[in-house]
């Protein structure tokens, strides 16, 4: 049996945090042993909110380098900069013509966009069909994405569908796929974990701006001497992701002895976070500092990408009459 295709692209952001990475880096680098990995960096989407070219230029760099050096092989997955494979603006437009209003106007990213009175532009409304074309351009069988992306998963349903009932079985359904354990990751607020909302604990940081991140986190006021519940408290939220159930077993007991306050947590957290993150860290340097290995490799991706792309493409433009 031929292995399943997983697909799925990351915004380039370019400081990434610990909600991008349970949420969704990690579970793409796991994904290579569970498949074929598709992964692109999707430098078209961030058009939409990113207009200054030496930013963009340096997130979609910045964005391969974290993923070089958390664990993605280039030899056993393809992974490429989305504006390398350009047929996929095709698809879109192919698709376009498959993709009722209404279920744009339904998006939640839109509405929510438009809510927060962000000026809105057409790229941003149909920012979904392109997200269908990159989905449905691949044959992806499976997109791991975060719970906030599972709409944009269902549209893309919707859409090949919609083009399937017209001109046969010719795109493959996708199924999303959304690890509920950490679904959602808790920013130091204890709202969702977003560089939008300014609750962040970066990845990668510099040493004192991450503590400054985890010393900011929201707590109740309890006392040094009165115990503490963790159950509802932003720091233990945060540290399930990093310890295992001995490990938290034992910060249950802190938490219910008096004699430590939040503080302490928070500095248990910390240390935490840099070990876990600390292994990665030589790589990434060497990375930064050898733009061209990091150039080279996702131009080989894009090589790569690029005749799936077209083999699909030529299908496409076949079935619906653009080949004579
Ligand atoms: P942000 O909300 O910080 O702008 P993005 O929208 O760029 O993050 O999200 C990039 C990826 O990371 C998406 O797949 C998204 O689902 C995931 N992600 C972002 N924030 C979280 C979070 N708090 N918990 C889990 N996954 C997240
Ligand atoms: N919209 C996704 C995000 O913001 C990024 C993305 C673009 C994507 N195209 C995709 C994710 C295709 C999965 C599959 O996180």
């Amino acid at each position: 049996m031929s292995k399943l295709r997983i697909l799925s692209g990351i915004q380039p952001s370019g400081t990434i945090h610990i909600g991008n990475y349970f949420g969704m880096i990690k579970k793409m680098i796991e994904a290579q042993d569970d498949g074929e990995l598709f992964a692109f960096i999707a430098s078209y989407h961030a058009l939409t909110s990113v207009k200054d070219s030496d930013f963009l230029k340096k997130n979609i760099f910045e964005a391969a380098v974290n993923f070089l050096s958390l664990g993605m092989d280039a030899k056993k997955s393809t992974f490429w900069v989305q504006s390398d494979v350009p047929e996929v603006l095709e698809l879109y437009w192919i698709l376009s013509n498959h993709t009722p209003m209404g279920l744009l106007e339904r998006a939640h990213s839109y509405k929510d966009k438009t809510a927060r009175g962000l000026a809105t532009n057409h790229g941003l409304f149909s920012y979904p069909v392109l997200m269908a074309a990159d989905i449905l351009l691949f044959d992806s069988q499976i997109v791991p994405v975060g719970k906030d992306q599972i709409q944009h998963v269902e549209m893309t349903r919707d859409i090949a569908n919609s083009f399937n009932n017209t001109y046969g079985d010719i795109l493959t359904i996708p199924e999303a796929k959304v690890d509920n354990e950490v679904a959602t990751v808790l920013g130091t607020d204890g709202a969702k974990m977003s560089k939008s909302y300014g609750n962040t604990i970066d990845m990668f940081g510099e040493a004192k701006v991450i503590k400054k991140q985890v010393m900011g986190i929201v707590t109740d006021s309890k006392e040094l001497n009165e115990p503490k519940e963790w159950e509802n408290c932003n720091i233990y939220s945060l540290c399930k992701l990093f310890m295992s159930n001995d490990e938290l077993l034992l910060l249950q007991q802190r938490y219910k002895t008096p004699g430590e306050g939040y503080g302490h947590f928070k500095l248990t957290l910390l240390d935490k976070i840099n070990s876990y993150f600390e292994p990665y860290k030589e790589r990434r340097e060497y990375l930064l500092n050898n733009p061209e290995i990091v150039k080279d490799t996702l131009s080989d991706g894009a090589k790569k990408a690029k005749i799936i792309a077209c083999e699909k493409m030529r299908q496409v433009r076949d079935v619906v009459g653009l080949r004579l």
